[in-house]
């Protein structure tokens, strides 16, 4: 079933430049980016996004290290799109992703895990409206993309 996803490069992807790199894992895939923007998300955006863990030990440091320089926002769209991303993304904690995965591959600290996507169809919704206004979103299609799919 096609599904759009809200993914997002962290600050710590930006602050590397390995934006390009994570970019293209998504695009070979086959996968296709119908809105990006980069943005410094500021603290009530940070709260409103990371809102169901607003009771937990750790978010107080996730909220500062979210605000603390600038995103990379993405709609992304494909194929199982949400569940793809996430086994693209790996495990939350990078030490415990599997190498091959975008965590795996890049990140070494839970605290500075490089990407967030989307868990379900339902977040994944409530993300992008968050994120992103209707008309930011660009449907198109590829000349042909039998060859991918
Ligand atoms: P979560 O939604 O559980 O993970 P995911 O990003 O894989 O959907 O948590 C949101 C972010 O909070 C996570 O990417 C990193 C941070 N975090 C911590 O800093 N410590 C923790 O123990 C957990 C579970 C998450
Ligand atoms: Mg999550």
């Amino acid at each position: 079933m096609m599904e759009k996803s809200f993914v997002m490069m962290k600050p710590d992807a930006v602050q590397r430049r390995i934006m390009g790199k994570i970019l293209t894992r998504f695009e070979e895939k086959g996968l296709q980016i119908v809105a990006a923007k980069l943005l410094k998300i500021d603290e009530d955006l940070a709260k409103e996004h990371y809102g169901e863990h607003s009771e937990k030990p750790f978010f107080n440091d996730l909220v500062s290290y979210i605000t603390s320089s600038p995103s990379f926002a993405m709609v992304i769209e494909g194929d199982d799109a949400i569940s793809l991303i996430r086994k693209i993304v790996g495990a939350t904690n990078p030490k415990e992703a599997d190498l091959g995965t975008i965590r795996g591959d890049f990140a070494m600290d839970m605290g500075r895990n490089i990407i967030h996507a989307s868990d379900s169809p339902a977040s994944a919704e409530r993300e992008i409206s968050l994120f992103f206004n209707e008309d930011e979103i660009c449907e198109y299609k590829i000349a042909d993309d039998s060859w991918i799919y």
